[in-house]
């Protein structure tokens, strides 16, 4: 027997609830993993709190993310004690995820935890880190301009974080912008050398504002990204990772054709495994460390729905991550 938090849909409604489920109950996969760590990602917010048609069906074990030990494969890549990561691939979404002390996958899904790192470093970055570290990636592909300040979105939450101290550490000038300008400690830690008010950005702008951005991290979509789009130098590139704030884009093709500014789209959901394998070192390599630990929450299963609430709200400060032992 092992613990899940479980989805259900009674009513119309999604229903979740810690239960004991038998192994036999898990979905046919190559590889038995023992779980040791989940996390919870915007995603399993929206999922565990209904707030969004992310279940394709139910029952389903939440969680787009999970670390832990192989127990049994009948693939050749991996062996009982192999230590691995799993991210995206419609886990937690179509498939059982991570919320969860045993799970199932397939061997095309898994990455080795990276040498020298553990279970809780890795859904301490998980889903969100793997998004930052895509992103900075981009930028770095497209040229990011070092004479200019870096503007990252929605920093104080899980992409905006890791994005911070990734490109901190690179040696970027970063401008962290939030809504809660009570973290502006927190987000200093992270290496923010500046903050900018989530209110200035979110205003309608005009198609082109004052030369700002030599790149941009964008979790937040919607006027935030338009603005961001508007205030970037020549030539800058912005990635754009998600819609904490909105799906839409209310924007010009000014910036594009204008000032040569590239807007580039992160999916780190069913990225190809040599690209989320070289984003793993590069994190294990540049954040060895994790987020300092003011950015990381460690809960238990049955914590879940209170903080899906939260992370819906834009409430939760850097990542958390689920030991689903507890
Ligand atoms: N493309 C991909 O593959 C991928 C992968 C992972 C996540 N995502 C997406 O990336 C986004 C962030 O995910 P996450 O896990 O980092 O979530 P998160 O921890 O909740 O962070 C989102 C942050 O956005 C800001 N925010 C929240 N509501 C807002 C609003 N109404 N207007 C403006 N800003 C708002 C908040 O930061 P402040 O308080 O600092 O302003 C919040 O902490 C989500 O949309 C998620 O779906 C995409």
């Amino acid at each position: 027997m092992f613990r899940a938090l479980v989805l259900d849909k009674l009513d119309g409604k999604v229903e979740a609830s810690v239960k004991s489920l038998d192994e036999a109950a898990l979905p046919e996969g190559e590889i038995t993993v023992a779980v040791a760590y989940s996390s919870l990602n915007y995603k399993d917010g929206l999922a565990i709190a209904d707030k969004g048609k992310i279940v394709r069906s139910f029952p389903m074990v939440p969680g787009v993310d999970w670390a832990g030990t192989v127990e049994s494969s009948s693939n050749a890549s991996f062996k009982p004690g192999d230590r691995v990561i799993l991210t995206g691939w419609g886990v937690g979404e179509s498939y059982w995820g991570g919320m969860a002390q045993k799970a199932r996958a397939q061997a095309a899904w898994l990455v080795k935890l990276p040498a020298g790192t553990d279970e809780k470093w890795a859904m301490g970055m998980g889903t969100a880190g793997l998004t930052a570290m895509m992103a900075v990636h981009a930028l770095e592909a497209a040229g990011l301009r070092r004479d200019r300040e870096i503007l990252v979105t929605g920093a104080a939450g899980g992409v905006g974080s890791v994005a911070v101290a990734l490109l901190a550490k690179l040696g970027h000038k970063v401008a962290a912008s939030t809504g809660r300008r009570q973290l502006e400690p927190y987000l200093r830690s992270l290496g923010a050398a500046s903050i900018v008010d989530r209110a200035e950005l979110a205003a309608p702008s005009k198609p082109l504002m004052t030369e700002r951005w030599g790149g941009a991290i964008d979790s937040v979509g919607g006027t935030t990204l338009a603005s961001v789009l508007a205030g970037c130098a020549r030539r800058a590139a912005v990635a754009a990772c998600g819609l904490a704030g909105s799906a839409d884009l209310p924007t010009t093709v000014m910036p594009f054709i204008l000032r040569g500014v590239k807007l580039i789209g992160i999916d780190s959901v069913l990225c190809p495994l040599p690209e989320r394998e070289d984003a793993w070192r590069k994190l294990a390599a540049l954040l060895p460390d994790g987020l300092p630990g003011e950015g990381l929450t460690v809960c238990g299963l049955e914590d879940l729905p209170k903080l899906a609430e939260a992370i819906v709200a834009g409430q939760i400060q850097g990542r958390v991550v689920v030991d689903v032992r507890r």
